[in-house]
């Protein structure tokens, strides 16, 4: 799991003019498993219990970003630009949930449909956070509450390019942009494939790898489903995986999983309905690639499966990542 350090105390502090200290925050394990709870006052202290909150980045059908604008009188980081919406997630609450209350309340806006990009830990000295981002695509009226925010507007990703180091953002926010959106695919992937390349060096056991495998990309690339199925008895079983349940066998041949153990090679499928007997594990899933891991004697051992929740998002350049990654599993 990816950790961002800070020199600086607290990002954006959410708080809000009435904040009750006594609010309950789920206090939450690094993979998002609930276990425990505490009051906001003792998140807050210091004692750097894991809490979670969600990031909304809201952006428009021309690529532009909106950013809220902080208002003078916060304590943190006043006058700065920050992420579209940003909340703490309340005891009891889902991550969707709380960003469907959190850009309501934030900027009047109720019908986006959210995808998640990834998640990672925030530390600072004064408090620890498992932050959610989420994109959305929105096109309609943006409100920002006059009670909590300085207004806002729509930035081009060049306006924001030039805008970082300036202090006129929010630094989490400049990290996480970059990070998240202004990282090209392939470096993001060389970092990846870097650190399961340290990962699993040395180890011999394809299960306890391809474990690893799935949970470093599924976690650094913020995918709907990654997971492998492997070669037994003439069938795909389904092996190691992060995300939502799955069907557990898949037949020499059938759907995406099958096809490409037949032709011993990667399928990008950029729309699942147009793949002819594509098995859907889950309607959510919009496009999928499928990588073939080989043995060493060349023979098909396992095929990496992942799932996206948006139309089109494999290509070549995850072809040949995953690719190399996979050799990773060769046993
Ligand atoms: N869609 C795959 C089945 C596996 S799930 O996506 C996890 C296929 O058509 O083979």
């Amino acid at each position: 799991m990816f950790t961002f350090v800070t020199d600086f105390d607290d990002k954006n502090d959410y708080r809000t003019m009435e904040d009750n200290k006594q609010e309950r925050f789920p206090i939450v394990d690094e993979s998002g498993e609930v276990v425990g709870s505490a009051t906001r006052g003792e998140c807050h202290d210091g004692s750097r219990m894991l809490h979670p909150v969600v990031h909304l980045h809201v952006f428009n059908s021309q690529n532009e970003v909106y950013l809220q604008k902080r208002p003078e009188w916060k304590d943190i980081q006043p006058g700065k630009w920050d992420t579209s919406v940003g909340g703490h997630m309340d005891y009891g609450e889902t991550p969707d949930e709380a960003l469907v209350r959190e850009a309501g309340e934030e900027l009047g806006i109720t019908d986006f449909q959210p995808v998640r990009v990834g998640q990672y830990v925030f530390d600072s000295r004064r408090e620890r956070e498992l932050v959610y981002v989420n994109r959305t695509t929105y096109n309609g009226r943006v409100c920002p509450s006059a009670e909590e925010l300085d207004g806002g507007r729509f930035w081009t990703l060049d306006e924001i390019r030039a805008a970082i180091g300036q202090d006129i953002l929010t630094p989490n926010f400049e990290s996480e942009f970059q990070r998240f959106f202004l990282t090209p695919k392939d470096e993001k992937y060389r970092l990846l494939t870097e650190q399961i390349g340290a990962l699993v060096e040395g180890e011999t056991d394809a299960v306890s790898v391809m474990a690893n495998v799935a949970a470093a990309i599924h976690s650094e690339m913020g995918f709907f489903w990654t997971g492998f199925y492997r070669v037994i008895d003439g069938e795909l079983r389904l092996g190691p995986f992060q995300g939502p349940v799955a069907c557990m066998h898949i037949g020499y041949g059938k759907g995406v999983c099958g096809t490409a153990w037949q032709r011993r090679e990667t399928i990008v499928v950029p729309d699942v309905e147009a793949f002819p007997g594509h098995i859907a594990c889950s309607s959510l899933s919009r496009s999928e690639i499928v990588v073939p891991v080989f043995n060493s004697q060349g023979d098909v051992a396992a095929v990496l499966d992942i799932d996206s929740r948006e139309l089109g998002t494999f290509d070549d350049t995850d072809r040949r990542w995953l690719e190399r990654i996979c050799g990773f599993c060769r046993m």
